[in-house]
């Protein structure tokens, strides 16, 4: 495709290395995947918190977020949540370019997906932690009404209700939102990025 359109990337001056090196970090993406309601945002926020008060250098991406600016023009089917991913992967990749720990929160029900993203970005940049909360403790939540909703049938393709969720196979982290706190979860994330962080 790249040779049809005479497309040739341009290798700047000022590298990745470079700017890792001027923000004293490494860079890489943390991608929490779990259903809607999970906790993936109040765990990227907490746990971007806690980086940003050690002067790391940040960014979150987040569903509702993106979908709401960059993908708007996307819906949930899953041709369409294929492509929600395939962008913010792109995203992510720049941002890691950039210098920055990517904290991104989307539901990413897909395995092949999320396996997509790994390589969009390098698996050596790439830390999935699943954000393991059952079902039927989100649908108790229920935080944003969502769930009423996909049970009367006012939303249709609604994750976990009538669309799909793969569980990954082997994350880098497992939090289990019902059972721990906001502060122990980020704790845990902590200690599996904590050699990233040097
Ligand atoms: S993803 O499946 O494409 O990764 P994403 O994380 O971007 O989903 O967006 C999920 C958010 O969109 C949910 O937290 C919820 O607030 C909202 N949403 C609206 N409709 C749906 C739906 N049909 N399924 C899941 N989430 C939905």
């Amino acid at each position: 495709m790249r040779e049809k359109l005479h497309i040739i990337p341009h290798n700047h001056k000022v590298a990745r290395a470079d700017r890792e090196n001027l923000n004293k970090h490494r860079a890489f993406v943390i991608w929490f995947t779990g259903l809607s309601g999970s906790g993936k945002s109040t765990l990227a926020g907490a746990l971007e918190n806690k980086l940003y008060q050690h002067g790391y250098h940040t960014y979150i991406l987040d569903g509702d977020n993106v979908r709401s600016g960059l993908n708007s023009d996307l819906d949930f089917s899953e041709a369409s949540r294929k492509e929600n991913i395939r962008r913010i992967a792109e995203v992510a990749g720049l941002m890691v370019d950039a210098g920055l720990i990517v904290l991104s929160a989307f539901i990413s029900p897909h395995r092949s997906e999320r396996q997509r993203v790994k390589e969009t970005v390098g698996p050596e940049n790439y830390v999935e932690v699943f954000v393991n909360c059952p079902l039927d403790e989100c649908e108790k939540r229920d935080v944003k009404g969502l769930y009423q909703k996909a049970r009367k049938g006012e939303i249709s393709n609604f994750t976990g209700i009538s669309s799909p969720f793969e569980e990954p196979d082997n994350p880098d982290v497992v939090v289990p939102t019902h059972q721990l706190s906001v502060e122990a979860g980020v704790d845990v994330i902590w200690k599996k990025i904590e050699s990233k962080l040097k």
